[in-house]
């Protein structure tokens, strides 16, 4: 689908009116949204407005830390990581940890679902930042955007199996029956409307950038990825993120279509894809802090 229609808008508002408790973003990642659109604000305010969630800054200290940066000294505070890494990959560390610690409390997930989903949803994040790269428009901001947006391209499937559990297990049932089929067009005769429509709502409630909510809404819309390279960019990691061997990713998303020519439109040969699986295992091998903190156990 290239955009919510007005009449899909307001069903999926309907429907998310009924679902109680949407996960919601801590408190100081709404601060942070409001003022972190502000290319005048300083490295140093938004550290301080960090600091003053001493969870989230553990958690954001820990991701900073882990080996998927390779730094070699310790980052004892946010305004010193800001430093190093960068403002917008902290901002990216934000929201991981805020989704991470959004969804993990969520007791209606299955254990077994939860770690899958977020094995395949790192692996597109590391994944879009390495296409990103490859497409050389890819400035820091710009690898860091298409990681967030890789990491959250399918969150509308954990709000559609936790708020919605009859309608998810129609799904699943017509999945099975008609392994032709693609999921979308699934959720979409299922529900009228789709993961991506749910998962861009819910970004643009906890006020991400707006290119990211777009991304989420298309990232499987072949119409929408010449138009939109961030699209583009999570649909060509989403699908390279299933041929990850690591990842065991049977219930997620196998059933979706893959648009080739999103190679073309990025303007990349698809002979990258070895190199890029190559960088993609490389990766994910130093990611374990992030796969932690997933489960809820990090
Ligand atoms: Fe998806
Ligand atoms: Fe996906």
């Amino acid at each position: 689908m290239m955009e919510t229609s007005e009449a899909t808008e307001k069903k999926l508002k309907l429907i998310i009116d009924k679902i109680h408790n949407l996960p919601t973003p801590p408190i100081v990642f709404t601060q942070i949204t409001k003022v972190i659109n502000n290319p005048n604000t300083s490295a140093y305010e938004i550290g301080a407005i960090i600091a003053e969630d001493p969870a989230l800054t553990a958690k954001v200290l820990k991701l900073t830390n882990s080996s998927y940066y390779g730094i070699s000294r310790t980052i004892t505070n946010v305004k010193q990581a800001i430093v190093i890494l960068g403002l917008e990959a902290v901002k990216s560390l934000v929201i991981s940890a805020s989704v991470f610690e959004a969804f993990s409390k969520n007791s209606a997930l299955d254990r077994e679902y939860l770690e899958n989903f977020w094995r395949h949803s790192l692996s597109a994040a590391f994944m879009a930042k390495i296409v990103s790269r490859f497409v050389k428009r890819g400035f820091l901001q710009e690898s860091e955007i298409a990681f967030s947006g890789g990491l959250l391209h399918d969150i509308g499937k954990l709000i559609i199996i936790s708020h919605l559990p009859e309608e998810y297990s129609k799904i699943k049932t017509v999945m099975e029956k008609q392994p032709s089929f693609s999921e979308i067009d699934i959720e979409s005769s299922v529900l009228q409307f789709t993961h991506s429509d749910l998962g861009s709502y819910m970004a643009s409630k906890w006020n991400l950038p707006g290119e990211i909510c777009f991304a989420i809404l298309n990232h499987h819309s072949q119409e929408a990825m010449s138009v939109d390279s961030l699209a583009a960019i999570i649909h060509l990691a989403d699908q390279l993120a299933h041929k990850n061997e690591i990842v065991d990713d049977q219930v997620i998303e196998k059933s979706n279509p893959f648009h080739e020519e999103v190679w073309e439109v990025l303007g990349l040969d698809p002979t990258n894809e070895v190199k890029m699986l190559e960088l993609l295992r490389k990766e994910y091998t130093n990611a374990e802090t992030f796969i932690k903190m997933a489960q809820g156990t990090g």
